[in-house]
């Protein structure tokens, strides 16, 4: 230990003399690499430190190439030239990066390279699709693979550091930023992070991130940003202790023990303390409960967004609140810049709790290597090789294929690639290529990506498309423009119609009340039913839509979300069954706007609907049934599977024993496929509620045409663990109920077992 400091003073010494000769060299940055330990070296440079500099390395400034919010400060380069910019976001290339990041080492005293950001949600150049799209593939290693790759080719571009994964829990649709999470389940999502933690950052610990392919990742938004008011973007949200710590954080704690290396507050106010400035979240649970040692780093400007929650009279005080609450980083909001060095100077806070966010933020930065060599990810050359590469391409389509849901299919899909029918192309979505990559692909080329019209006529060379527009996909009705698509649907063997949404109309801000198509294009639909022609409804939007009158009045429904660079190809397989649908819901689609929110795992009432008496006194509505149109975990395919022969190895569990579940899935078409078979599990009677049911695994499998698969899930007691009243978390004696289940709606095969200790 002892040692240990006077090695620490040694080298503090050694850097100081440097830095003292090296005030105007562009290499001083040099003398904090070599053998020591990081810590030593975050310590010995902070040693160094002005105060100024200390909160600079707390201060995030946007480039400006994509803004989200308020633009605060845009003079970042006179903070560079003082040391004071720790980090810049939207800002991208490797050729204008390494100008920012020589301007910094060669104008700032210490030379501390910055750390570039960006959000890389769902592909950098080459895009995939939006993220609740592909969580519906449940294809785990294929996400933790689209995040490698918009690693590979973002580190390439000049970032480190991508504000993904977004791991919010989603439960209602009305919210736009669904589009971005991985649905409406906790094992699920914490799966999903751990995937994505990998994908971005190569490893799955909190250590050396020194492959100049890793990307930080960013577990956000922390936390219950899902939970807003009425599905309004920025709401309040009010929870008890029991859902936050049963539902919102367990993804985030998956992140962690992912080795996740940055947070992002959110901006929602959480039980009446805004996120950003949050002790009980940032300090008690991450910080003291997780343990987690990474940096964190606000939204876009939430600092400042303190006072109009009413948590701060003006700035100053809300960055005293929000460094108090445990954040690192204030991004874009110069509430630390403006206001840290005065809070310091009143004693409102300490060197020491600077001390402890800059060396976080530039741990980070040794743990990148960029003291080592700050222009790592700033090479062009390695830019060009490693952008929208052929095996990239063919992954953002096998990815796509694998997003797709089939929702419904009346015997008309799959349509032969040879057929020489004669095919109606109708809908704003048909020849629409913009909105395809869906909002958080902000740097994929809007330009490339392949629309349905392209994909179909590519893949029916024989068929004989017409095509009406029918609608636009965010004005208002035109009859018109209905009547031409009427006139073509009517001469037509067969009608495909490709609608939806806007990409604008999810993503941030981007929160609806009516979540059925819009208006216009719902009338062309209606429309176009009166020729009596067969509809196959493509569907390209970002959340999940009420589709009562549609599941009512057209032959299929294809899901097709927004699939990036390859949409139409990939929609053009899923049609002719090139590739056979496998994608399941991740998120339920409600009946209609009233039954939201809705999810699968809900508590039962003391007064289960049993659909007989129309008013029986028991928790129902009158116009809708309770259950949703579509369920979690739903979805077809041109196979179809039974599921039989339901068995426990053992119906009686011990304390440290095992149970193997198993059921036969028989694939009874003559085409192959493959099938998400999902575990359920019920906690019968406990001492806290439990869920009518929660998913506790899953496999996909391909199972070939006649094949049957004995499919076997392991059931340990932890399976069964709930957090008891004092929130321990605990296995209690008693009856479960097992599903091993196409869907979560799905109650046959039921299988009972005991635990006993
Ligand atoms: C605001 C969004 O909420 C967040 O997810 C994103 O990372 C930042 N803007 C930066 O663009």
């Amino acid at each position: 230990m002892r040692l240990l400091s006077i090695k620490v003073i040694l080298y503090s010494l050694s850097i100081f003399l440097l830095g003292c000769q090296n005030k105007s060299s562009n290499t001083a940055w040099k003398s904090y690499s070599g053998d020591a330990s990081i810590e030593a070296k975050v310590d010995s440079l902070l040693s160094l430190m002005t105060i100024e500099e200390k909160i600079g390395q707390l201060t995030q400034f946007s480039g400006q190439g994509t803004v989200t919010g308020p633009q605060i400060n845009d003079d970042f380069k006179e903070y560079m030239d003082k040391g004071q910019v720790g980090s810049m976001f939207n800002v991208v290339g490797a050729k204008g990066l390494r100008q920012l990041q020589e301007h910094a080492l060669k104008h700032s005293r210490l030379k501390i390279p910055i750390l570039f950001a960006a959000d890389v949600i769902h592909g950098f150049k080459t895009t995939f699709p939006m993220p609740l799209a592909e969580s519906c593939s449940w294809d785990l290693e294929l996400m933790e693979k689209s995040a490698r790759i918009s690693a590979i080719e973002a580190t390439a571009a000049g970032l480190c550091w991508t504000f993904a994964p977004m791991i919010d829990i989603s439960r209602d649709p009305r919210w736009g930023r669904v589009m971005e999470s991985a649905g409406e389940d906790v094992y699920f999502t914490n799966l999903v992070a751990a995937a994505k933690v990998k994908g971005y950052q190569g490893i799955s610990s909190y250590k050396d991130f020194s492959d100049p392919h890793t990307m930080l990742a960013c577990a956000k938004h922390f936390v219950g940003y899902g939970a807003g008011l009425a599905g309004r973007d920025y709401h309040s949200v009010d929870m008890s202790d029991r859902t936050l710590r049963e539902t919102y954080l367990p993804p985030f704690k998956s992140a962690v023990d992912n080795g996740v290396a940055t947070f992002m507050t959110s901006f929602n106010t959480l039980n009446g303390v805004p996120a950003t400035g949050n002790k009980y979240i940032f300090k008690d649970i991450l910080r003291d409960e997780w343990n987690f040692k990474g940096g964190v780093v606000t939204d876009y400007t939430a600092i400042n967004e303190l006072v109009p929650h009413g948590y701060a009279q003006d700035l100053k005080e809300a960055a005293n609140k929000a460094l108090n609450a445990g954040i690192d980083m204030d991004m874009n909001g110069a509430a630390f810049i403006q206001h840290l060095k005065t809070l310091l100077d009143e004693g409102k806070v300490t060197e020491e709790q600077i001390n402890v966010a800059a060396s976080r933020m530039l741990e980070l930065k040794f743990l990148l290597g960029l003291f080592d060599d700050p222009f790592k990810y700033l090479d062009e050359k390695r830019e060009k090789e490693n952008t929208m590469k052929p095996e990239f391409l063919a992954e953002a389509l096998k990815n796509a294929e694998r997003s797709i849901v089939l929702l419904k299919n009346e015997k008309v899909l799959p349509l032969a690639s040879t057929t020489s029918k004669r095919v109606a192309l109708i809908g704003p979505m048909i020849k629409e290529r913009r909105s395809l990559n869906g909002e958080w692909a902000i740097q994929g080329d809007r330009r490339l990506s392949t629309t349905v019209y392209e994909g179909l006529t590519e893949k029916y060379k024989n068929a004989k498309f017409t095509y009406a527009q029918g609608a636009t996909l965010t004005g208002d009705v035109d009859r018109k423009e209905i009547n031409k698509a009427v006139a073509v649907a009517k001469n037509s063997d067969l009608v495909i119609m490709a609608l939806g949404e806007d990409f604008n109309w999810s993503g941030e801000a981007a929160s609806r009340t009516d979540i059925q198509i819009p208006l216009a294009q719902k009338e062309l639909l209606r429309a176009v039913k009166k020729t009596g022609k067969k509809i196959v409804l493509v569907l390209l939007n970002g959340r999940p839509l009420d589709l009562s009158w549609e599941d009512e009045n057209v032959d299929a429904i294809v899901e097709a979300w927004y699939p990036g660079i390859k949409a139409g190809d990939a929609i053009a397989n899923i049609l002719s069954g090139d590739y056979n649908p496998s994608a399941k819901l991740t998120m339920t689609f409600p009946r209609n706007v009233g039954q939201i929110p809705i999810y699968y795992n809900t508590l039962n009432t003391g007064r289960p609907h049993d659909h007989s008496d129309p008013k029986d006194y028991t928790s129902f509505y009158l116009d809708v049934p309770n259950s949703p149109l579509y369920p979690f975990g739903y979805g077809l395919s041109y196979s179809t599977f039974k599921y039989h022969d339901a068995k426990l190895s053992n119906t009686t569990l011990s304390a440290n024993g095992k149970v193997t579940a198993s059921i036969k899935v028989t694939n009874e078409s003559d085409v192959d496929g493959e099938e998400i078979v999902q575990l359920y599990i019920q906690d019968v009677a406990a001492s806290v509620a439990q869920p009518i049911k929660s998913l506790k695994g899953f496999e996909k499998l391909s199972i070939q045409k006649g094949q049957t698969i004995d499919v076997q899930f392991e059931i340990t007691p932890e399976m069964l663990a709930i957090l008891d009243i004092d929130m321990n978390k605990v296995t209690e004696e008693g009856k479960f109920n097992i599903w091993i289940a196409p869907h979560a709606e799905y109650d046959g095969n039921l299988m009972q077992l005991n635990y006993t200790e």
